[in-house]
């Protein structure tokens, strides 16, 4: 549960406002989907996907983000982990869709791996605002297929991933593995629901966490009280049927705020 400490060796840019930080540890146990806090000292501890058993991919929104994006090779953070339920994983016989918007692409591209390892059949469609802001497109490439959208037509179709998936036959997939901004998994949501294909799906959410294990409940999503960071951050699509997905989502102080 103590934090270790953990040395940048490399830094990537993926994007203007997306960076990977490899680290000098392995996170050996790691299933694609589960967390580590990391750990800014001096200014916050944040839950981060694991890209790799030795990376966090980071996009910069606020406070400490912002601070590891100062980071350089050769300096250090804290973490703990890995975390929480990752996605289910894929067989050989499986045909795998992944839907991956924005920096939601980062807990994906381990499970791409995963799924191109266990010989399953992997389609992407991956969003982002437009073209540059698409990060491991080469690497679900490697597992498959890939379906690109843009907000501004940049590159692939003009539009949301759910204009992608409206042309898609959904039946065909055994697994749907969806993780991206709220707004988007909301849509997401509702289409496999429309075309009753949710119980294949699993989503990943995030929320505001604080002690990352399961025991504060400030990650407690309603109605079911479930808990994002031990009891997620993956769930299944019937798991969030009636739930405060794409509603609101609570702040530090557990107020409620709009999604
Ligand atoms: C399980 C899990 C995995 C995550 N994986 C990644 C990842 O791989 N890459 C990545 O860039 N980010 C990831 N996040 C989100 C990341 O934790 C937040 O962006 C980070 O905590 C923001 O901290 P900050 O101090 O920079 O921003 P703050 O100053 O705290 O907030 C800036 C803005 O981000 C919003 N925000 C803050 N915390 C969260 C949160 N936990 N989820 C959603 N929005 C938030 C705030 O509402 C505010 O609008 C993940 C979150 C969870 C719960
Ligand atoms: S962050 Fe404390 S229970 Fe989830």
């Amino acid at each position: 549960m103590l934090p270790l400490n953990a040395t940048i060796v490399r830094i990537i840019e993926e994007s203007p406002s997306v960076r990977t930080f490899f680290f000098d540890l392995q996170f050996e146990t790691m299933e694609p989907g589960q967390f580590v806090m990391a750990w800014v000292r001096g200014v916050d501890e944040v839950p981060m996907g694991l890209s790799k058993k030795n990376s966090i991919t980071v996009q910069k929104v606020g406070e400490a983000t912002a601070k590891i994006f100062e980071f350089k090779e050769g300096d250090s953070f804290g973490l703990r982990g890995p975390f929480g339920r990752g996605f289910s994983l894929p067989s050989k016989s499986e045909k795998i869709l992944i839907v991956a918007g924005g920096v939601g692409a980062a807990p994906l591209a381990p499970y791409a791996d995963a799924a191109r390892n266990a010989g399953s059949k992997v389609h992407t469609v991956l969003g982002a605002r437009s073209a540059g802001d698409l990060i491991f497109e080469d690497r679900f490439e490697e597992a498959g297929e890939v379906y690109v959208s843009t907000d501004d037509g940049s590159k692939g179709t003009k539009g949301f991933v759910t204009d992608v998936l409206s042309s898609l036959n959904l039946l065909v997939y055994d697994r749907i593995a969806v993780c991206g901004p709220e707004v988007m998994m909301a849509s997401v949501f509702r289409l496999l629901e429309d075309r009753k294909v949710l119980e294949k799906a699993e989503f990943s959410l995030h929320r505001y966490f604080k002690c990352g294990i399961g025991v504060c409940g400030a990650c407690c999503i309603d109605r079911s009280g479930l808990r994002v960071c031990k009891d997620g951050p993956v769930f299944s699509g019937v798991q969030l049927l009636d739930s405060e997905l794409g509603k609101y989502a609570r702040d530090a102080s557990g107020r409620r705020v709009k999604i």
